[in-house]
């Protein structure tokens, strides 16, 4: 193809290839930029025990952890967070679905997401939450533009409605279009936070770190001064001459 196909044409193709892609792919592939707050983390974490827990572990999360960082207390992490059965506060985030169970009704068991964030990125979680659509070749009845045949059912389908392949909706979700790409944009936010916990402790930190090394550099500057307002001394003009005097002292 390189060798028969002049490299001029290659532009104008590839546009139109990533045009037709962007008409597919309903909503579209470019995220908002995701808000990363507590509140987006809590508002993410609730919708991810109620829903995406059914399935999936976050096992390298452990909800006690995860209280202390967000500022939730052990009652509400209890209540609000701890869904499935068999869940213990000083443990990682497990499904309420076991992996038998997994592979019975999907085929494979849905992965754990601790890490997820870092290996896709967010953006990429944010585009996947978002380019499902109906498909009915496939056994669970979903596909999606970016994990061509996936086996995860589009759980989010009442939130943002149904789409066909080439973006048409079928049924419209309950939330608009903004208030559902925030709702993913949270969970987004709460996965990245679950791939690196200590984010808001080192930012926490950070900020006396930072503190601390200012202080340090206006005393280091200070001593520097200290130290060659002596050598400065000696070079000045009087300094010199009274060298100078030594010298022819020392001479006569
Ligand atoms: C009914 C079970 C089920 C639920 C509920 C579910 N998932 Fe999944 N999920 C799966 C399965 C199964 C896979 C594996 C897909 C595959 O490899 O084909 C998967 C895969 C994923 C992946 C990996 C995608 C990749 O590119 O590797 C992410 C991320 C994910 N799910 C996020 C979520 C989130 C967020 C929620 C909640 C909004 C959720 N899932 C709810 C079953 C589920």
């Amino acid at each position: 193809m390189r060798k028969t196909l002049p490299r001029a044409a290659l532009g104008p193709l590839f546009a139109l290839a990533t045009a037709a892609h962007a008409a597919v792919m309903t909503p579209p592939v470019a995220p908002p930029s995701v808000p990363f707050t507590k509140a987006t983390v809590i508002a993410g974490a609730k919708f991810f025990a109620d829903h995406c827990s059914a399935c999936h572990a976050v096992s390298n999360l452990r909800y006690k952890r995860m209280g202390a960082d967000l500022g939730l207390s052990k009652a509400v992490i209890t209540k609000s967070f701890m869904k499935p059965g068999g869940a213990n506060y000083l443990k990682g985030m497990r499904p309420a679905m076991t992996q038998a169970e997994a592979k019975k009704w999907f085929g494979l068991p849905a992965p754990n997401l601790s890490h997820m964030a870092r290996a896709l990125g967010p953006r990429f979680l944010y585009t996947y939450l978002t380019s499902f659509y109906w498909d009915p070749k496939r056994p669970s009845g979903w596909n999606n533009h970016v994990f061509p045949n996936v086996a995860m059912p589009y759980i989010l389908a009442p939130w943002g409605g149904i789409y066909t392949k080439n973006g048409k909706l079928l049924v419209p979700g309950r939330e608009t279009p903004a208030v559902f790409d925030r709702h993913v944009a949270d969970v987004v936010a709460f996965l990245r936070y679950a791939s690196d916990p200590s984010v808001f402790e080192r930012r926490a930190i950070g900020r006396y770190v930072i503190g601390a090394f200012v202080i340090l550099s206006i005393l280091a500057y200070l001593l520097k001064k200290d130290y060659w307002r002596d050598v400065h001394d000696k070079e000045a003009p009087g300094g010199a001459q009274k060298g100078a005097t030594a010298k022819s002292a020392r001479k006569g």
